[in-house]
């Protein structure tokens, strides 16, 4: 079984300006000590998706459903308050791209990094506090045995970031949803969080939702990659498959942004042209088809559906959700597993 199983998650915002569809169906699953990339650009719903899977959305104007959300066996969608409180911070943990949205103000990092670890697992005050503050180190904070005791606002923006990490990585979660872990951190810190991503991942077959803009982490960390588009995943494959043949034209796009050795520094590395569609008013066929190099007629009529499909040169399986794709690789069968 599946650490986690996602069918049919959708997620709308109902808004003055109508209603936005920031997740329209999203279906995957993911394997204990499986790193899984999910990228796409801005607005397209990365971080609704984890937060809903948390159930995080805010109600309203936030409508969040699900054919099911398997965690372990059990459906997220269909627990109490009370029952999520005891799998989040525990069970799940999460990293999110704003530290202060996951810190209480008034605590010092010592109780907001310590009630985890006596609440969940046991551990006495004194032995919390110890493993907090090796914790502290481990993820690059100076002196961490003074730093333990200050409140948020005495830290700067990446020493909140950093004390983020560390307390989604102390609680050792079943599944950590890392929402852009590392962006506003330096490279050599970014490396060592990275590092200790990965360790926490092989010791205890943790389960990762990587989050990032940077295709390079996500080359380096994820075993697959997830690729979103105004609220669809758009293509899914091997991190290898994807980045040797990309299946979709988004994600064409997307790799031709990568910035090479001999790329001119000031060219804009957005490549693709135009801009995501409005997800108020999603035009009906291809969400992708006004930008695409690759459309034909259909696309602007119909919406294509992602669909299960082989690589004939290396017989990969994976999918993609492009009519002209799967005019020229047959679909293996109908609907989509992954
Ligand atoms: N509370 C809300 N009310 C209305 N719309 C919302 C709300 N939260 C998110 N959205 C919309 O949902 C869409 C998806 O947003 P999301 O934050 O998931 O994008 P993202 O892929 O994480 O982008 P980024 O890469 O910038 O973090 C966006 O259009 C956003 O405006
Ligand atoms: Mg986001």
């Amino acid at each position: 079984m599946a650490l986690l199983e996602v069918q049919n998650l959708r997620v709308r915002f109902e808004t003055h300006h109508g209603v936005v569809r920031a997740v329209d169906g999203v279906s995957f699953s993911l394997e204990e000590g499986e790193t899984l990339g999910l990228v796409g650009e801005s607005g397209s719903g990365k971080s609704v998706t984890n937060l809903a899977l948390l159930g995080l959305i805010p109600s309203p104007p936030g409508v969040v459903e699900a054919d099911r959300v398997l965690f372990e066996g059990r459906d997220l969608l269909t627990l109490n308050e009370r029952e999520l409180r005891s799998i989040r911070g525990n069970r799940i943990s999460m990293i999110f791209q704003d530290p202060m949205t996951s810190m209480n103000p008034l605590l010092t990092i010592e109780r907001q990094l310590t009630e985890v670890l006596c609440l969940h697992k046991g551990l006495s005050r004194r032995e919390a506090r110890k493993k907090a503050i090796a914790g502290l180190g481990d993820v690059g904070i100076p002196s961490p045995e003074k730093r333990i005791d200050q409140y948020p606002h005495q830290l700067s923006g990446g020493m909140r970031q950093r004390v983020m990490i560390a307390m989604g990585l102390l609680c050792e979660p079943r599944l950590l949803l890392a929402d852009e872990p590392t962006t506003a951190l330096d490279v050599t810190i970014q490396a060592q969080v990275l590092e200790l991503m990965k360790a926490l991942q092989h010791k205890h077959g943790t389960a990762i939702i990587l989050v990032t803009h940077d295709l390079g982490v996500v080359a380096g960390m994820s075993d697959r990659i997830h690729v979103m588009y105004a609220g669809k995943l758009v293509e899914t494959a091997s991190t290898s498959d994807l980045f040797q043949l990309p299946l979709h034209p988004y994600t064409k796009g997307l790799l031709g942004s990568i910035p090479t050795l001999h790329s001119d520094p000031n060219e804009d590395l957005d490549s693709i042209p135009g801009a995501p569609p409005d997800l108020a008013a999603l035009p009906p066929g291809c969400s992708f088809e006004p930008r695409c190099a690759w459309k034909a007629e259909r696309c602007s009529k119909e919406r294509p559906e992602r669909l299960t499909l082989t690589q004939p040169s290396s017989g990969a399986v994976r999918t993609s959700a492009c009519f002209e794709v799967q005019r020229l690789l047959r679909p293996t069968q109908s609907g989509v597993t992954q």
